[in-house]
């Protein structure tokens, strides 16, 4: 599984992207209304030069004429802009049509396997299940993950699963046995990842035994 960082905050971006394990980006609208003093194509734009991999911009319109044109304009920002599109019959319609042109797609809000089939069936090249938005309501998103992936791969249906809205560690670990090929995580649980007391006590230690024989 590889892992997309869930953030527009270039900051959070050059950090994760200094460790060497990102793969890609995404962004919507409510993470890009959070930054100040640039625009959405500005930092698609900077974001897409910084990191060598998928960048999802997503788009705002609810028409799939909106749809389209949002995401030409996206599009011609850079070559590895990734159109995010909404799990709505419009969206699929887009989703069809930026696909044919060759635009890389990523259709989000998959709250069930037909909406990932269906995407998929549209041509998207990722689909983004919610599991912390289901797990909220009580059900089990890693669940959705398990069966899009076993859908996909009885079918040889190449769209790549992108397990999104997660929350914490343990969706990383349960996500990547259940098959999702990419993780797309807030910076912060990325940073979690990392940790571990027994890491921290093990460098303590072999310090200690360092610098008693080493002053
Ligand atoms: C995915 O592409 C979305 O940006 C994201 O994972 C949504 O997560 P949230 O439920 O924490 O808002």
């Amino acid at each position: 599984m590889k892992f997309f960082i869930d953030t527009a905050n270039f900051e959070e971006i050059k950090e994760a992207h200094s460790w060497g394990i990102i793969s890609g980006v995404t962004t919507n609208p409510s993470l890009v209304a959070k930054e100040q003093n640039i625009s959405f194509h500005d930092r698609l734009r900077e974001i897409a030069e910084l990191v060598d991999g998928s960048i999802s911009g997503e788009v705002i319109s609810l028409d799939a004429e909106g749809m389209i044109k949002e995401g030409l304009e996206l599009a011609a920002i850079a070559p590895n802009i990734t159109v995010k599109l909404p799990m709505t019959p419009a969206g699929l319609t887009a989703c069809s049509t930026l696909s044919k042109k060759g635009i890389k797609t990523n259709v989000t809000l998959i709250f069930s396997a037909n909406q990932a089939l269906l995407a998929a069936r549209a041509g998207a090249t990722y689909v983004s299940p919610f599991l912390g938005r289901l797990d909220d309501l009580g059900q089990d998103g890693i669940e959705l993950v398990r069966q899009i992936a076993e859908i996909f791969a009885i079918h040889e249906i190449p769209t790549q699963i992108i397990a999104a809205s997660i929350r914490h560690p343990q969706h990383i670990t349960e996500a990547a046995l259940a098959g999702a090929h990419i993780s797309t995580t807030p910076f912060k649980v990325l940073a979690q990842l990392f940790k571990h007391p027994l890491t921290d006590k093990g460098i303590e230690g072999f310090l200690a035994d360092w610098n008693k024989k080493n002053g």
